[in-house]
């Protein structure tokens, strides 16, 4: 990504109040994801959800490429007393902290070759939970404009090493056309929920 790209999610960063608490898809996971262990958030932004995941006892690291975004999760964890690690990473140019990690988080963010990367930091038997919207949400929204969004049904095909655990897509209860996935490393070690 280019500075000035870095340099615009900052400017936004800078003016946006930011969600009031985590995502909802990822609340209704709570019953599968792991309490304890390493977690890692990729392009997180603010970090409501890794301050989220934090709060109930995981070792979270928020990796965002704007700086404006992880000091603002900083100071949030600071505030809630909360333990959260931020770095900052530009994931197409750079690699993902080294793992593993029990649970990945990337959601409303899309580089594709990551998929090639979630499984070389997650611990065997390790989650990815991912969601992005597909090009039918552009039937109701103009953004995410084409070049961010997923096909249609595309998805299941970026996997590669992953196992799916569960895969919708559709119109979701916040009116957005969703890929929502969550997926496995496959392995031997049955990670505690
Ligand atoms: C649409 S926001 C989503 C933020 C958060 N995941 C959420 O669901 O609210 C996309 C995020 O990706 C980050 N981002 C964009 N390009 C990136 C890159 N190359 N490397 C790391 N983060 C990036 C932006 O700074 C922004 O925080």
């Amino acid at each position: 990504m280019s500075e000035e790209d870095r340099q615009r999610w900052n400017t936004r960063y800078r003016e946006q109040a930011g969600p009031s608490g985590p995502s909802g898809f990822l609340q209704s996971l709570v019953g599968q994801l792991p309490s304890t262990g390493r977690a890692l958030e990729v392009a997180g932004g603010l970090g409501h959800d890794a301050r989220w995941l934090a709060r109930r006892g995981l070792d979270v690291t928020l990796v965002d490429v704007s700086d404006v975004a992880l000091e603002r999760a900083a100071a949030a964890a600071r505030e809630e007393g909360v333990a959260l690690r931020t770095q900052r990473v530009d994931v197409e140019t750079e690699p993902l902290p080294p793992g593993p990690y029990a649970l990945v988080v990337c959601l409303n963010f899309l580089w594709r070759p990551l998929f090639a990367a979630f499984p070389k930091v997650l611990a065997p038997g390790g989650l990815l939970v991912f969601a992005q919207p597909t090009r039918s949400n552009l039937q109701r929204h103009p953004h995410p404009s084409a070049r961010f969004l997923l096909e249609d049904g595309e998805l299941p095909r970026l996997l590669q090493e992953l196992e799916p655990v569960s895969y919708t897509e559709g119109w979701t209860e916040e009116g957005r056309h969703e890929a929502r996935l969550v997926a496995t490393l496959p392995g031997l070690t049955a990670l505690a929920r």
